[in-house]
């Protein structure tokens, strides 16, 4: 695995009741993905691969090569499309998940990857991915890092390849009121880049949520 981790954004600091002084990871950062692993409030983290994920793969559409998994968590849709002949680069900023992702690819000797990084600038990668998924990582990024997130993907996508997104629809973060989630506006921003194929919407428990599945417009090299 390799840590291209970038610097961490402040930590917010407990001032009042019986915490006072100690630091909180402010939500968002790594440190926050990080606890939440840790502690085990990861209700994301199923080991299920999304049918969806399953139905891409099996589509027959995706020309082989490289896969990206943006906030990859423990791994399990990385591992499913490096079982199906995909080279998989998986990027999170929680280390304990990469390194169970990174146990879980080796002990099955699976072509998996895995990065510490911000699925927002992938800089760090020299590759062209024929493929990407996003289960949930993109719609907790805040709104000033959308645009780079985007620009960084389409950077790393051959022309024609195929980006399947997971996302909750706009909602506000509990902890912090962050508005977060992914509006018809968010989807607009990926315009330039790329053409939009599908989107089935639906509910996840009490949040509405979607998939979307994009390609990559443009020439090679664009
Ligand atoms: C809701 S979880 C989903 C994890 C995984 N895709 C799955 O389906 O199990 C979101 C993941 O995105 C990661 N993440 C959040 N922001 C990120 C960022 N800027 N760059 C990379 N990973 C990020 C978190 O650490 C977390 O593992």
């Amino acid at each position: 695995m390799i840590d291209v981790q970038p610097t961490e954004p402040a930590q917010r600091r407990a001032t009042d009741g019986p915490d006072a002084g100690v630091s909180e990871p402010a939500c968002g950062t790594a440190a926050w993905w990080e606890a939440r692993y840790v502690s085990g409030d990861r209700p994301w983290d199923t080991g299920v691969v999304p049918p969806e994920v399953a139905a891409l793969a099996g589509s027959g559409l995706l020309a082989p090569g490289w896969a990206l998994d943006l906030g990859c968590g423990s791994c399990a849709s990385s591992c499913f499309l490096a079982q199906r002949g995909f080279r998989v680069v998986g990027i999170d900023l929680a280390q304990s998940a990469l390194a169970r992702a990174c146990r879980a690819a080796s002990a099955a000797a699976l072509p998996a990857f895995f990065c510490r990084g911000d699925a927002a600038d992938l800089g760090f990668l020299k590759l062209r991915a024929t493929c990407a998924l996003d289960i949930g990582c993109f719609h907790g990024l805040p709104m000033d890092r959308r645009p780079a997130y985007v620009a960084s993907l389409a950077g790393h996508l051959a022309p024609g390849a195929a980006y399947l997104l997971y996302a909750f629809e706009p909602f506000r973060r509990w902890e912090d009121g962050a508005a977060l989630g992914v509006s018809p506006a968010a989807i607009a921003q990926f315009a330039p880049h790329f053409t939009l194929c599908w989107a089935q919407h639906g509910r996840d428990g009490d949040r509405p949520s979607a998939w979307y599945l994009f390609r990559r417009s443009g020439c090679a090299g664009a």
